[in-house]
């Protein structure tokens, strides 16, 4: 019967003849060849991250099925914006996110559409072991020389207690630390600027913050001149050949000086070779000393 022939040579023929021709007019439609397939299997291996706090880390790009391109989203309970994900897929831990466990879900997006995948990947951020995120609020301060001062405690990241060292450039002993890490400066500190290295060692081992604190000595400029202490010495000692002890106009009394402060002051503060400048052909004063002139007046012409 003809049923019983179907495998006969000749239908076996025929039949792949008919499935050439299909699949060939298949391919020549002009219509899209296959519909985009929908991302599955989106899988991470390691699925799972562990770091100390303070280091950022990556996990490896993911595998998944589905028609290419895709891009990626992240949600991450508890939320955390220092978690991202990058256009391939990988998951980014910045260096700043807290101690903690993060359960990271990945959404995935093709021209097929959107797919999510719950829990893909999981973040553990363990406390660091050794000191970590020290600093001054403020951080820095100013003073008058003469002054001694201490800073706040700072604020650090330790799980066990903490002590400190320090070390000061340009160096001075008169800088110290106490074990709260409070810095201290005695009034004997000279004038200038001292940068503190903080070095904060706990039982796991040690961390320098470099440059954490900032200590600026000003000149004194808090103590009154007076007639006495300060103007008679510049007096006598810049001007004292013509107007003490020659024939110009006198300097050569709490009075006399007080009575031409105006007149002494415009002279001193002409510009070196300036017609009139004082002293009369000789090298303008150091600032620091016409200061001193002008304090002399501000702070009221005291004897
Ligand atoms: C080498 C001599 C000499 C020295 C030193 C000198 N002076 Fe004179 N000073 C003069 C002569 C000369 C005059 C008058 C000419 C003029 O007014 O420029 C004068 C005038 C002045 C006048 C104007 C007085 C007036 O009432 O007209 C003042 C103020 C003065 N000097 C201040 C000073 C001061 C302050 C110093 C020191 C920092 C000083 N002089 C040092 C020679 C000197």
């Amino acid at each position: 019967m003809y049923m019983l022939n179907i495998f006969s040579t000749k239908n076996l023929i025929c039949l792949f003849a008919f499935f050439v021709i299909v699949s060939c007019s298949k391919k020549n439609s002009g219509e899209p060849e296959v519909a985009a397939s929908v991302i599955s299997n989106l899988v991470y291996s390691p699925n799972s991250l562990s770091l100390q706090s303070g280091v950022a880390g990556s996990s490896v790009k993911p595998s998944l099925s589905g028609t290419l391109p895709v891009s990626f989203s992240i949600s991450s309970s508890p939320t955390n914006s220092g978690i991202t994900i990058d256009s391939e897929g990988k998951v980014k831990v910045a260096s700043t996110v807290a101690a903690g466990t993060y359960n990271i879900s990945v959404t995935a997006t093709n021209a097929a559409g959107t797919v999510k995948f719950d829990n893909a990947y999981s973040i553990t951020v363990s406390a660091s072991a050794i000191p970590q995120n020290l600093s001054y609020s403020p951080n820095s301060i100013t003073i008058s020389q003469g002054t001694a001062v201490a800073s706040a405690a700072p604020s650090v990241t330790s799980s066990t207690s903490v002590s400190y060292s320090i070390s000061v450039s340009p160096a001075s002993p008169a800088i110290s630390i106490n074990n709260q890490g409070v810095i201290s400066a005695a009034s004997t500190l000279a004038t200038g600027i001292y940068s503190v290295t903080v070095t904060a060692t706990n039982s796991s081992g040690s961390k320098a913050f470099a440059n954490a604190y900032t200590i600026t000595v000003n000149s004194n400029s808090t103590a009154s001149v007076t007639y006495t202490n300060t103007i008679q010495a510049i007096i006598q000692n810049n001007c004292g050949t013509c107007h003490i002890n020659g024939p110009q106009v006198k300097f050569d009394s709490y009075a006399s000086t007080k009575n031409n402060i105006d007149a002494i002051l415009s002279r001193i503060k002409l510009a070196q070779g300036a017609a009139g400048m004082m002293p009369n052909g000789g090298t303008r004063l150091p600032q620091e000393t016409i200061n001193s002139v002008q304090k002399w007046k501000d702070d009221g012409l005291l004897e």
